[in-house]
């Protein structure tokens, strides 16, 4: 496995990199003779189940390895714009643990929410508790989520459709503040991710909030190298604990396997979402169901 190679080329991509994450830029005309290879082979009816990506990832995920020579890079994003502070909204969770795992289920019928509903989501799931400095100088945070490294390479976009007294559109959560900053409301821009979030769970309408995990690739990255597959299995467990959470609030949730859908760039996506409002059946039922 050491010396295998994966080669990624796209329109504004070209490289080539070992299973520990060392990669190369390949040149424009390697990349054209690749793909004039690729083109010119005829696809075998063969139905091919392990995929050249999915056989990379599990070689990576076999070669993660911390890097020796620290690299530095920002822990956080910084926004600004209108705010709203969450913490004075949270309130306490009383259900068991037991109860919670009990019952949990994907529900997929949402009423729209109240602030307080969607701060003691955030707030329990997702603050940052407690931080120190790493040997590499990268902000190392405590939170109820786990992180590989504590390197914590996701952020919260929250999509806001319908929660009283707050305005539609995409807002950043703030962890360390535990804050809302809304940035923008422009639907050309949003409803991509609105419709493939519906199309995905099959609903009638927007949800009322959707949290999209977006993920800092180079965060895990600079510590693992070939920790890519690192910044999956953290994405599993935030989601995860974010859906417990909004199941231990009584809230209706399911996990969507939806991810690009909001803007991205080369180094920054969303990776999954959370759809989520009160339990109760409404508009937004899933077509299926209703
Ligand atoms: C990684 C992941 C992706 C999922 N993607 C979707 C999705 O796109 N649409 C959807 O309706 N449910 C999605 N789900 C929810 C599953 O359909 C659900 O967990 C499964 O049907 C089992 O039901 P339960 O969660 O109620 O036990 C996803 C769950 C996980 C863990």
């Amino acid at each position: 496995m050491g010396d295998s190679l994966t080669i990624r080329i796209d329109e504004a991509l070209a490289l080539v990199s070992r299973d520990d994450g060392r990669t190369w830029a390949l040149s424009q005309s390697a990349a054209a003779e690749i793909r004039q290879i690729v083109s010119g082979t005829e696809q075998s009816d063969e139905l091919h189940l392990m995929t050249a990506v999915a056989a990379a990832s599990l070689a990576e995920a076999h070669a993660v390895r911390p890097r020796p020579i620290p690299t530095s890079v920002p822990a956080t994003v910084m926004f600004s714009g209108p705010e709203v502070k969450l913490g004075p909204l949270a309130r306490p969770i009383t259900r068991s643990f037991g109860e919670v795992i009990g019952s949990r289920r994907s529900e997929r019928s949402y009423r729209s929410l109240g602030p307080g509903d969607l701060a003691t989501l955030l707030v329990t799931a997702a603050r940052v508790q407690a931080w120190r400095e790493s040997e590499d100088g990268y902000q190392m945070t405590a939170r109820p989520v786990p992180s590989a490294g504590a390197r914590h390479p996701y952020e919260l976009a929250i999509l806001i459709d319908d929660v009283t007294s707050l305005r539609r559109g995409l807002w950043h959560f703030d962890p360390t503040r535990c804050t809302l900053i809304f940035r923008h409301c422009d639907q050309v821009r949003l409803e991509p991710a609105i419709a493939a979030v519906r199309e995905a769970a099959d609903l009638r309408s927007a949800p009322p909030a959707i949290i999209f995990p977006v993920a800092h690739m180079d965060r895990t990255l600079a510590r693992y190298p070939g920790g890519s597959t690192l910044v999956w299995r953290d994405a599993g467990s935030l989601l995860a604990v974010l859906h417990l959470t909004a199941s231990a609030c009584e809230l209706s949730s399911s996990i969507i396997g939806t991810s690009g859908v909001l803007e991205t760039t080369a180094a920054t996506q969303d990776v999954g979402a959370l759809a989520v409002g009160a339990r109760g059946r409404s508009r937004t039922a899933e077509k299926r169901g209703a």
